[in-house]
This record gives C-alpha cells, sequence and structure tokens, in this order.
C-alpha cells in the first residue's frame, strides 16, 4: 500500500517542487502526496501543488489565534486524510510535543545546514546561511532529519555537504544548497522513510 504523504510549507515551495518531480520520475514510489497544507495563503507552494492537481488547504496560526487551535486544527485535517507522513518543506512554524508526539517517527524535516551546526531556534531560510558565512565555515549543506519536540533536534535520516565558494552570498549559498543537496536528499528521505514505514 502507498503511505499517505502530506507536505507543509509556507513559501516559495522549491522543496515540494522537487518532491512532486521525484515522485513523477518514480524516485518517490512508496508514498503518494496527497495533501500540501500552507501556514500563509500567499505561499507560491500553493500554486505548484494546484498545478500538480495537489489537493492544498490554508491553517492559519494568527486566524485560528493560538499554537494550540492551529495544532488541533493541523492534527484534525491530517488524522482526517490518514496521512502517514508528514514532511515540512520550507515550513516556518514551531511545533510543540503535543503535535510531534501525536505524529511520533512520522514527521520529518529538511534544514538547510549541516546539523549541528547553525540550527534550532532562529535559524531558518536565509538567516542560516547568514551565520553560515559569518562564522567563516568552508563547507555547510543540508540535513533531513525526523522531528520531534526539539526544534532540529531529531535523529538524522541523510545529510549531504556543499563547498562554500570564494564570493558567496547568503542568497548564493542557499540557491546551490537547495540544488546541490536539499533537492536530493528530501526525496530520497522521503522514499526511504515511506519504505520501512510498517
Ligand atoms: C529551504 O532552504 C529549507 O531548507 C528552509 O527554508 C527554505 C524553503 O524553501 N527551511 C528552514 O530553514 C526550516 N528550518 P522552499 O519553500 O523553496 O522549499
Amino acid at each position: 500500500m502507498l503511505k499517505n504523504i502530506a507536505v507543509l510549507v509556507s513559501g516559495g515551495g522549491t522543496n515540494l517542487q522537487a518532491l512532486i518531480d521525484a515522485q513523477n520520475d518514480g524516485i518517490i514510489k512508496s508514498g503518494k502526496i496527497k495533501l500540501v497544507i500552507s501556514n500563509n495563503k500567499n505561499a507560491y507552494a500553493l500554486e505548484r501543488a494546484k498545478n500538480a492537481g495537489i489537493d492544498s488547504l490554508v491553517i492559519s496560526k494568527k486566524e485560528l489565534g493560538s499554537q494550540d487551535a492551529f495544532e488541533d486544527e493541523l492534527i484534525k485535517k491530517l488524522d482526517e486524510e490518514k496521512i502517514d507522513l508528514i514532511v515540512l518543506a520550507g515550513f516556518m512554524c514551531i511545533l510543540t510535543e503535543k503535535f510531534t508526539s501525536h505524529f511520533a517517527d512520522r514527521i520529518i524535516n529538511v534544514h538547510p545546514s549541516l546539523i549541528p551546526s547553525f540550527c534550532g531556534k532562529g535559524f531558518y531560510g536565509l538567516k542560516v546561511h547568514e551565520a553560515a558565512l559569518e562564522y567563516g565555515v568552508k563547507v555547510s549543506g543540508a540535513t533531513v532529519h525526523f522531528v520531534n519536540e526539539i526544534p532540529d533536534g531529531g535523529k538524522i535520516i541523510l545529510q549531504k555537504a556543499v563547498n562554500i565558494e570564494e564570493g558567496d552570498t547568503p542568497e548564493i549559498l542557499q540557491k546551490r544548497i537547495m540544488q546541490e543537496a536539499e533537492w536530493k536528499i528530501l526525496p530520497a528521505a522521503c522514499e526511504m522513510v515511506c519504505k520501512n514505514m510498517n
């Protein structure tokens, strides 16, 4: 049986696109993307879902008024759709233990650095690459890991290193890490986890 996958997004959705492409190319073959959820109604990721014929919906923490209500609504929809695996693909919201324990070992996230460097609370999006360049590391990369109640603290599934080059800006580095690492290891990890799931 194919596992039901939900992808949670907040912005551009290039990682969602990589998952859609991997599904079309047969790289993801043990699961199927059933649902895309965005916390942001303006996320371009919603267009990508629509273009691929995947159901999507917006669940806004702002509109629901609290973290508790936000997580209740997410859990309700994910359970209703019988989701087996939740993929956080550029999802810029912290999830508490209430959510992560409800879906223990069934949530994965892509983070744009080699964990345990440049991760945890406050490290997201371009901020991660700014911190890496500021520190002066020569290698960065991406990590896919299981999600528990500790931000970026769950078990690592896959990592890929990417060299930093002379003249890199946060934007240039972000793009290189996406192309060379994130868009490859996220679909690969997604397939691995679906395949190994009971
Ligand atoms: C990606 O680089 C992803 O790794 C990062 O945000 C970007 C989203 O891009 N996620 C985090 O920083 C989470 N801590 P996308 O919307 O184009 O996939």
